[in-house]
């Protein structure tokens, strides 16, 4: 069980208003830059194997490409059909341009 802080990607490489997929200790992860702020998910999606990274940001929203199920990015509740289960979310800060990640095994 690992509770760490874990350094990701530059703050730059993450677009505007839109989500980036990164790899963590082999974990996918999605990152979201919404009003120079920075969330993160997991990055494949509850219901299948489609890649929320795919997917269309729309107002704290993040729907997948798959079937156009939607999380909500900071609470990681799952907001509609044909989800059923919530996406896990994990905790980010900023340090000197990197946004790190405290990543949960
Ligand atoms: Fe994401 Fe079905 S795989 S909604």
């Amino acid at each position: 069980m690992s509770n760490n802080w874990i350094d990701t990607i530059n703050i730059e490489e993450v677009p505007e208003d839109d989500v980036i997929g990164v790899n963590v200790n082999g974990h996918q992860i999605a990152l979201y830059k919404v009003d120079d702020e920075v969330f993160a998910t997991d990055n494949v999606c509850t219901h299948g194997q489609a890649l929320l990274s795919d997917g269309f940001l729309e107002d704290g929203e993040i729907e997948c490409p798959l079937h156009q199920g939607r999380f909500c990015i900071k609470s990681g509740k799952a907001m509609n059909e044909p989800l059923t289960e919530d996406i896990k979310t994990y905790e980010t800060k900023i340090e000197e341009g990197q946004v790190f990640l405290k990543f949960r095994e």
